[in-house]
Parts: C-alpha cells; sequence; structure tokens
C-alpha cells in the first residue's frame, strides 16, 4: 500500500500478533485456461504463464518476507489449475483429508496433493465425498467454515467433522461468481472475518451474523476484484489492493494489509488465498 497510513502509537489502534505459518504453494509454470468451470474462466482469453510465475513468486517471497515458511509441491503437466493449492487438502493439527475434487479436468490435483503429505510423514484421509480442501473448509480458532452449494457436497462436511475433530459450520454459496467460501470469506484472526453477505443463502447469512456479529462485510466491488481471498497471519493481511473498501476497514481494525497482484491467475478465477494452503502441524503440548 502506498499511501502513508497513521501509526498504531498515533491512531491509538490495537497492534497484533503474528502467528508464523506454514504454507504449501505449488508454482504456476503449467498454468494456462484450457476449460471453463466456473464463470471467471474464459478460454479464448490469452494468459501469460510467465507473468503468473513472476506473480506467484513474489507472493511467496512476501510470505518469506513476513517469517512464514514455504514448502512446495512439483507441478504436474496437464494440471493448469495446480496452481491454487488451497484446494489440495485440508491440515488440521497434523491430520490430513484429501480433496475429492467435483471436476474430472481437476480429478488428478487430489492424489498428487495425497502423496506429497504421505512422503511428508502426514496422515491422510482419503475422501468419500467430494470437497475441494480449503477452497470450501476455513479453519477458525474453535470450528470449521464449511462452504457448499457448487463444489464441495454438504455431506463432506460430517466427515470433516470426523476427520478433522472441529465442529463445521455449514455454509451455502449461491452466486456462482463466489464457487468456493474463500471468495466469498476470510478468516483474519481467530474468531473474526470478513464476508460478502450476498454470496450466501439467507440461512447461511443468518448463522454468519449470529456467530460473528462483529465480522467486517464486504462490499460487491471489494468481492469482485477477489478481496475476499485473501490471507492473514494475525496480522498481515495479503489481498488485491483494488479492494479498497475492504483495506480501508483492515486499518482501522488494527491489521495491516498487503497488497497483491495475482491478475493472470484471475483469469482462472483465484488470487492469493486460493495459492496457499496452510499446514497446520499440531502444536507439541497443546490439548486435543
Ligand atoms: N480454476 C479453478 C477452479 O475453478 C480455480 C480454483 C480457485 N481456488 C480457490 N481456492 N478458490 O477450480
Amino acid at each position: 500500500m502506498s499511501a502513508p497510513r497513521p501509526t498504531a502509537a498515533t491512531s491509538g489502534r490495537r497492534v497484533r500478533g503474528v502467528r508464523p505459518r506454514r504454507y504449501l504453494m505449488c508454482s504456476p509454470v503449467h498454468f494456462d485456461v484450457v476449460y471453463s468451470i466456473n464463470p471467471w474462466m474464459e478460454p479464448a482469453k490469452p494468459t501469460d504463464p510467465a507473468l503468473a510465475v513472476a506473480q506467484w513468486e513474489r507472493l511467496r517471497s512476501l510470505y518469506l518476507g513476513l517469517g512464514h515458511q514455504v514448502e512446495l509441491i512439483d507441478p504436474v503437466p496437464g494440471l493448469p489449475d495446480m496452481v491454487f493449492a488451497a484446494n489440495g487438502a485440508t491440515v488440521l493439527d497434523g491430520t490430513v483429508l484429501a480433496a475429492r475434487f467435483r471436476h474430472p479436468q481437476r480429478a488428478d490435483e487430489g492424489p498428487a496433493y495425497a502423496d506429497w503429505f504421505r512422503a511428508h510423514g502426514y496422515e491422510v484421509h482419503d475422501a468419500v465425498h467430494i470437497n475441494e480442501g480449503e477452497g470450501d473448509y476455513l479453519v477458525t480458532g474453535d470450528r470449521i467454515l464449511a462452504g457448499t452449494g457448487f463444489r464441495t457436497d454438504r455431506r463432506s462436511h460430517t466427515e470433516a467433522e470426523r476427520v478433522l475433530g472441529r465442529p463445521v459450520v455449514t455454509l451455502e454459496l449461491v452466486d456462482p461468481r463466489f464457487y468456493h467460501l474463500d471468495t466469498a470469506l476470510a478468516v483474519l484472526d481467530h474468531e473474526e472475518i470478513m464476508y460478502y453477505p450476498a454470496a450466501f443463502t439467507a440461512d447461511s447469512r443468518r448463522t454468519l451474523r449470529e456467530l460473528y456479529p462483529d465480522a467486517i462485510e464486504a462490499t460487491e466491488d471489494d468481492a469482485a476484484v477477489f478481496g475476499l481471498n485473501a490471507v492473514s497471519d494475525g496480522r498481515h493481511v495479503l489481498l488485491p489492493e483494488q479492494a479498497t473498501h475492504l483495506v480501508d476497514r483492515l486499518w482501522s481494525r488494527g491489521f495491516v494489509p498487503i497488497g497483491v497482484d495475482l491478475s493472470e491467475l484471475l483469469k482462472s478465477g483465484g488470487s492469493s488465498k486460493c495459492c496457499t494452503l496452510e499446514i497446520r502441524d499440531r502444536v507439541p503440548g497443546a490439548g486435543a
């Protein structure tokens, strides 16, 4: 962000702490838009693979610069959406629920990510029901917010609750532009979120209002530039800087928004969160 902002000392706003993260990412060397499984994807529109890689590299260096760890999985030729690592699995307390994709074009990504986790010593649970990993499963402090409506099967929510051992809250998406939960809602800190209400059914909006009365509500403009496809480490929030209303709201809550440009990946309907799978290892000494 270029505009000078008041410091915590001058504004009196709260200073938030960073929790260092471990992320898994996949280089977009094979990225392209060759099929269309969401309204953003137009195979006729040209992509620029070198620019996609440069934008993705910038995201990776931002994470490293903020003190986070970034693991890499080898990209597989013929899987142009594999860069969207968030869809590869859901990992909580060292337990991995493998992804099982809705569309055949992405089916082979599930086993590719599961193999990476097995090779790195994780216990991997193969999924019975369709689920697109952290695209639809967002972990908060106490629960898992779970999307359905376009990709992840509602029955997977029960499976995730059992495998990952944390209560799951079902949220139903209704706008095809926001087909994964992580395009309509972002977790900022333990129980702090931001979301775009119109992306959800009336019932799910009610649930969100009850659980998170203080949530930041995004405007349609924020959502349309993928402002909710954001990654927070508790203090820094990486998101497209075009989401100006969200950027202002985040500053006023004591977060530090950092603008990222992933315009190439947006041609496939993805941005920073889609490129980032959080590996949540078991914290030694923490209770069950
Ligand atoms: N083209 C991909 C798809 O439609 C984009 C996935 C974006 N990932 C995400 N976590 N929202 O599946």
